[in-house]
């Protein structure tokens, strides 16, 4: 069976439910429910989940994985920057997110997330008017240079760009499998893997608009969040640990502790590799 494996969900789960008699959590990305679930199972009735995703497909696992708390749980299909209202409507104590992408997209939704997988270039988690496909075949090379240097620190940006506007000069690039192919022409040997999950991810993050989400939600969180109040972020690259440093650094209300997963856990969920636990306090 095809599993998402919680990053860092001991951490995530103490932090997260202790010192919290009432009041809602919000998990801001919900996925198959793995966070939601340790969070549900460690607080008591007075305590409610609201579950935030912007893929349908994951709200309906999710929904199936957390049945057994329906009275506690409250399903939203939406992005996490319209987390404004539920401050106005809910006692609103813990924010939780974890971000990026899960297993089950990547394996089962067949969005075009990864170069290991002959699919059609996709990439958007939810409703979005881009799609990856638009950005390699119309975008102008110097905007595509600028997405994989930015988005993907990607050294060989220029050159890949440039072999990406050839070739799509010649026929569209319809799936991962070719744009993958572009990619490693375009790069020595021995960085090919590294470049691909670069330029895969610059792609995903523009598709996504997923820094522009993460800065205004946790902007929002940090503002409305009452004293005792907490946020967990847990991160899977550099430009989304600058959001969380960037914003929480100017506040002078706030508490932030780091954790990175242990050694068992990196051996046993490749997902834990890049992970890091931001644990924020407003005092
Ligand atoms: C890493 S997965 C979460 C996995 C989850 N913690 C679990 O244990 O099953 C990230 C999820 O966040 C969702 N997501 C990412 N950005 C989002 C956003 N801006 N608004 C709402 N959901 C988002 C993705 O669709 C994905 O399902």
């Amino acid at each position: 069976m095809l599993e998402h494996i919680p990053v860092l969900l001991n951490e995530s789960k103490e932090f997260i439910c202790s010192d919290l008699l009432e009041g809602t959590i919000v998990d801001c990305t919900c996925g198959a429910g793995g966070h939601s679930k340790a969070f549900l199972e460690n607080s008591n009735d007075n305590v409610n989940v609201i579950c935030i995703d912007r893929d349908r497909d994951a709200i309906e696992i999710a929904k199936k994985n957390l049945s057994e708390y329906i009275g506690r749980i409250e399903f939203m299909n939406t992005r996490f920057s319209e987390i404004e209202k539920l401050f106005d409507e809910k006692s609103v104590k813990r924010v939780f997110y974890d971000l990026g992408i899960s297993t089950m997209q990547i394996d089962l939704f067949e969005k075009g997330f990864t170069y290991k997988r002959e699919q059609n270039l996709d990439m958007r988690m939810g409703e979005s008017d881009i799609t990856a496909y638009k950005i390699v075949n119309e975008y102008p090379l110097d905007e595509l240079v600028k997405i994989f240097r930015v988005y993907g620190q990607e050294r060989f940006s220029k050159r890949i760009a440039e072999n990406i506007v050839n070739e799509r000069g010649i026929k569209p690039i319809e799936t991962t499998t070719e744009l993958a192919l572009i990619v490693r022409k375009s790069v020595p040997r021995s960085m090919e893997l590294k470049s691909l999950s670069r330029i895969f991810q610059a792609i995903r993050i523009v598709v996504n608009d997923e820094l522009t989400e993460l800065e205004n939600s946790l902007r929002i969180s940090l503002d409305r969040l009452p004293a005792g109040g907490r946020i967990a972020v847990i991160t899977y690259h550099s430009l989304e640990r600058n959001i969380v440093r960037g914003l929480t650094m100017t506040m002078g209300n706030v508490k932030v502790r780091k954790k990175n997963p242990s050694r068992d856990e990196i051996k046993n969920n490749r997902r834990a590799r890049s992970a890091k636990l931001y644990k924020i306090e407003v005092l």
